[in-house]
């Protein structure tokens, strides 16, 4: 027992010379979060899975298709054959979200990418929480880095937006990340818990988000971070949730993770215990593939 305290904490002591860090704050939440989950606990007949919430996996398909292709997607996923203790949600573009809520399966759910931060009206171009859930919508995907860092919405619109959806019954999956000089810099933890405090700020519960991590360096970019630098992150995230709110929305409060995941990375990144599911971009285009990221789930289960 000893022995394996002491490698533990070696192996530790390594990690931590090993990362730059931004500050002695950063360094001791680093600490902290790298002590304070033990690896690989046992949890609702998994393995690997420190929270306590159902893997969810999220296809945002951002600017793409056309009527056909996307007819095409959703016959696809349609004779896919899932898991069935995954949540799925697609995310159309606006203009199509008629056209697949009304031929998808209802075993899979409509997100929208974007709305309006609050009752609609006035505002040429928007697109209202309202008229999202007229057509179906269950979930909207806000702070997306793309309209972060090419739009320009700040992390105030964006709280601000997460708080009219989910006071409208709209599920929120809440993305967060840092961009390549800030993780090069050492402030990957700082931007996240940032742009976590300012959903907090917003917000009166967790109930109803998903928390996206999606490391800006490799969104689309056909990069990905190993599943260690995506665990370690996870993991700080829901030391985040458990100091600033409790270990009960620590460990229900699914954080998945977001940036260049396909068939071939995926079942390696669900193995991780704080992956608690998928983001995907560009996979999420092609109907199988889309279905075996989905099927990664398995990866996680006891082996018999
Ligand atoms: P990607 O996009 O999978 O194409 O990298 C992920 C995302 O932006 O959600």
């Amino acid at each position: 027992m000893a022995a394996t305290s002491t490698s533990l904490f070696s192996s530790h002591l390594h990690f931590l010379n090993s990362q730059p860090f931004s500050s002695t704050h950063s360094f001791f939440q680093s600490v902290h979060s790298t002590l304070s989950f033990p690896p690989s606990k046992p949890s609702r007949g998994v393995v690997a899975m420190a929270g306590s919430g159902k893997f969810f996996v999220g296809g945002n398909w951002k600017c793409n298709g056309t009527k056909d292709s996307l007819s095409k997607l959703v016959s696809d996923l349609n004779s896919a054959t899932l898991e069935p203790d995954v949540d799925v949600v697609v995310a159309p573009p606006f203009v199509y979200i008629d056209q697949v809520k009304n031929s998808i399966t209802d075993r899979i759910e409509i997100s929208a990418q974007n709305s309006w931060v609050g009752k609609g009206g006035a505002f040429t171009g928007e697109i209202s929480v309202e008229q999202l859930k007229d057509l179906g919508c269950k979930w909207v995907i806000l702070g997306h880095s793309e309209r972060r860092h090419i739009i320009g919405e700040n992390d105030e619109f964006i709280g601000k937006k997460a708080a009219y959806a989910l006071s409208e019954g709209l599920g929120v999956i809440a993305c967060i990340g840092e961009l390549l000089q800030e993780r090069e810099a050492g402030k990957t933890f700082d931007v996240c818990f940032q742009q976590l405090k300012a959903f907090a700020d917003a917000v009166s519960s967790w109930d109803n988000i998903v928390i996206a991590y999606e490391p800006v360096w490799v969104i689309g970019t056909g990069k990905v971070a190993t599943p260690e630098q995506a665990q370690e992150v996870h993991a700080a995230v829901r030391d985040w949730l458990k100091k600033n709110f409790s270990v009960e929305v620590a460990s229900k409060t699914r954080i998945i993770y977001g940036g260049s995941v396909n068939a071939s990375n995926s079942a390696e990144l669900a193995k991780k215990e704080d992956i608690d599911g998928f983001l995907v971009g560009g996979a999420s285009l092609k109907g199988p593939e889309f279905a075996t990221i989905i099927n990664s789930v398995t990866s996680k289960k006891v082996a018999a």
